[in-house]
């Protein structure tokens, strides 16, 4: 497959230089089939959805249904009732942590997190412990970047029922770790703990299956996986998402309104009030096709692991650099690189290699207590995608020798 072909701006020139796209894990590029539609459905439906009897709204709708349809089969979810449509990840999980223990969280009960959180997967469950008088809990790091499952039964045994829940990362935005979320789910329904794991990255590098995974709950992006921003899904068992209460009020979430009573609309709506990004939400379909071709070309698989492989064996031949997240078994690792140098601050690196059009991503990378954990403020990450290409990892590495040579 020609798969530069299929994403435009991947032809750009930054500053005269051929672009290199290394930040595919805050934003990949959107393939052609994906702007195709976004245009169109400006121009051909825009009308609102689920309201309108007209052709513009009735045709908004069908696109609209037919991303949470492409969402569903992408995700093996049973049904339409179990995907909520929102805004994103950060906008799922705070819809997940803030209805789930309004319902199922009281004074003294905990939730329990690992350090590798994005920040994301942190502060919603923070505001709602503050709401209801719980705490949260913390699974430690070690230093290769594994999550310590192995203390999970223990915690949850000794917790005598009350961590009520257990919110993971599914791969780490900073260390590029694939977590074992399939024991983390297996040991927390021991106890009868629902379990919702953070796929903003996972949708990406893995091939979710959430009936096989028998998660309770799952989170993701649509811009990380090919689509537009504005757009993001919260997958639920419908056990929990019937028995949780509604997120915001508004148009639509609603079965009946009277100033004495109102009823919500059945699932999913119940947790969608107001106007959706809807053109966003109905590119999921072209997102999400464009995913799942990509991850069943085996050359393109070779060629992401042919390209973690050779930056993992190179960039450590830069003197003082050190890579965050170099899991047990190599294969739990993604083509997702961070790392520090000695001697040169990782904004400044940055900032050099942006001139030489390399796109790579700074900063706490809102992972701030993970840093922390490793004794740093800030990185650097290269993130690849199936589209990037080892010529781009040549030269990225000979352009970090270089500018870490000018900061030295
Ligand atoms: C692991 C993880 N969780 C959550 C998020 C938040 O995603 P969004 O900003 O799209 O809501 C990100 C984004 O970088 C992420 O990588």
């Amino acid at each position: 497959m020609d798969v530069r072909r299929i994403f435009p701006a991947l032809d750009r020139q930054i500053y005269g230089k051929p672009l290199i796209y290394f930040d595919n894990a805050a934003t990949a590029q959107r393939p052609q089939a994906v702007l195709d539609l976004q245009q169109r459905l400006c121009v051909e439906a825009c009308g609102n959805v689920h309201r309108a009897v007209h052709k513009l709204g009735a045709d908004a709708t069908d696109y609209y249904e037919a991303g949470r349809e492409a969402a569903r089969s992408y995700l093996h979810a049973p049904a339409r009732e179990n995907i909520v449509i929102t805004s994103g990840t950060t906008a799922s999980i705070n819809l997940a942590a803030t209805c789930f223990c309004q319902r199922f969280v009281r004074k003294g009960d905990r939730i329990l997190i690992s350090e590798a959180e994005h920040h994301s997967n942190i502060v919603p469950w923070q505001l709602a412990c503050e709401r209801h008088g719980a705490t949260l809990e913390v699974l430690p790091v070690d230093e290769l970047g594994e999550i310590a499952v192995e203390s999970l039964d223990q915690r949850l045994r000794k917790a005598e029922g009350r961590i009520k829940l257990v919110a993971i990362t599914h791969i780490s935005n900073v260390l590029g770790v694939v977590n074992p979320v399939e024991e983390v789910i297996a040991v927390a329904h021991k106890y009868d703990v629902p379990v919702l794991l953070d796929g903003a990255q996972g949708i990406v590098h893995e091939q979710v299956d959430v009936q096989a995974l028998d998660c309770d709950f799952y989170a993701f992006s649509g811009h990380k996986v090919y689509a537009p921003t504005g757009v993001g899904i919260l997958y639920g068992k419908k056990r929990w998402l019937e028995a949780m209460p509604p997120y915001m009020g508004g148009g639509e979430m609603i079965e009946s309104v009277s100033f004495e009573k109102t009823t919500y609309a059945p699932l999913p709506l119940k947790f969608e009030a107001g106007t959706p990004n809807f053109v966003a939400a109905a590119c999921l379909a072209p997102a999400l096709e464009t995913a799942r071709l990509l991850a069943e070309d085996p050359a393109l698989q070779e060629n992401q692991r042919t390209m973690r492989d050779y930056l993992l064996e190179e960039l450590p031949r830069i003197e003082g650099l050190r890579i965050y997240g170099l899991p047990r078994d190599p294969a739990r690792k993604i083509p997702l690189i961070s790392f520090a140098v000695e001697g040169a601050f990782p904004s400044d690196l940055a900032q050099i290699l942006d001139k030489m059009g390399i796109a790579v991503r700074t900063g706490h990378m809102c992972a701030e207590p993970l840093l922390h954990r490793y004794g740093q403020t800030s990185l650097l990450r290269a993130s690849l995608a199936p589209y990037n290409t080892l010529a781009e990892c040549e030269s990225f590495v000979t352009a970090l020798h270089r500018a870490v040579q000018m900061l030295r």
